[in-house]
């Protein structure tokens, strides 16, 4: 089963297009979405529209559960929370009803499926620190746990001593691939970055691809036309900052 694994579209339209496009040369069986799909960009409504024409299966993001109101926004950065209040207004009923179903862990076959951590999914802490590496490893009933939220590309491997180590797994700055084999003993977690607005540094979109017969993962990077993500958030009216941070990966 080769798996389309992206996160983070943050209603970037142009960026998803872009990913779409790409992943129709992949032989996808089946797209999951780590979470926060809207949120930032100018397109929320037509990214989920995607989301569901795809028939991804997602799990929900901070962003996704404040704009349908199951999450109080107040401790988001104040660009956040403009870009939450500005969504709001945008989407249809149908969009809120489906931001609002979203459940926060999928399981299925050797995968799990969360936007930031394992334990307490519905406080979407960021894993930055190993102690909470080792948690999610411990409550892990499937080999890999895929996140997204950090908005930063990670393979973290839990070895036979128990100790989290990090493959080379970086893509080059220039973007293109990065491809690690997977063992069927350890357990991985992976965050497959993002794709509306990455902050590794890299603008270029980020989406990922598991093959669990070949028991490969990569990520990949797209250039998109940044330029038109841009401009439209700006004609929008969201904070310029929005715009701004596209450009510089961060
Ligand atoms: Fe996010």
């Amino acid at each position: 089963m080769r798996y389309g694994i992206f996160s983070d579209v943050h209603g970037n339209l142009e960026a998803f297009q872009a990913v779409l496009e790409a992943y129709k040369k992949e032989n996808i069986d089946t797209y999951l979405c780590a979470g926060d799909s809207v949120g930032y960009g100018a397109n929320p409504g037509e990214c989920l529209h995607l989301i569901r024409e795809l028939k991804a299966q997602s799990v929900a993001g901070n962003h996704d559960w404040a704009v349908a109101g199951k999450l109080d926004c107040h401790y988001f950065n104040r660009a956040a929370q403009e870009a939450v209040f500005w969504t709001q207004h945008q989407i249809s009923p149908e969009d809120r009803n489906f931001l609002s179903n979203l459940d926060l862990v999928y399981s299925h076959d050797d995968l799990i499926l969360v936007h930031g951590t394992l334990y307490e999914p519905a406080c979407f802490h960021y894993l930055v620190e190993r102690e909470q590496a080792d948690r999610i490893f411990h409550l892990m009933d499937r080999n890999i746990c895929f996140i997204g939220h950090t908005h930063v590309p990670l393979v973290l491997v839990q070895d036979g001593e128990g100790r989290n180590i990090l493959p080379d797994s970086k893509p080059s700055a220039s973007g293109g691939r990065s491809k690690i084999e997977l063992d069927s003993r350890p357990r991985y977690i992976v965050n497959v970055g993002s794709v509306g607005q990455p902050r590794d540094g890299n603008p270029s979109a980020a989406y990922g691809i598991y093959d669990s017969d070949a028991r490969t993962f990569e990520i990949h990077r797209i250039a998109y036309d940044i330029e038109t993500a841009q401009r439209k958030i700006l004609e929008a009216g969201l904070p310029e900052f929005l715009a701004y941070r596209l450009r510089m990966g961060q």
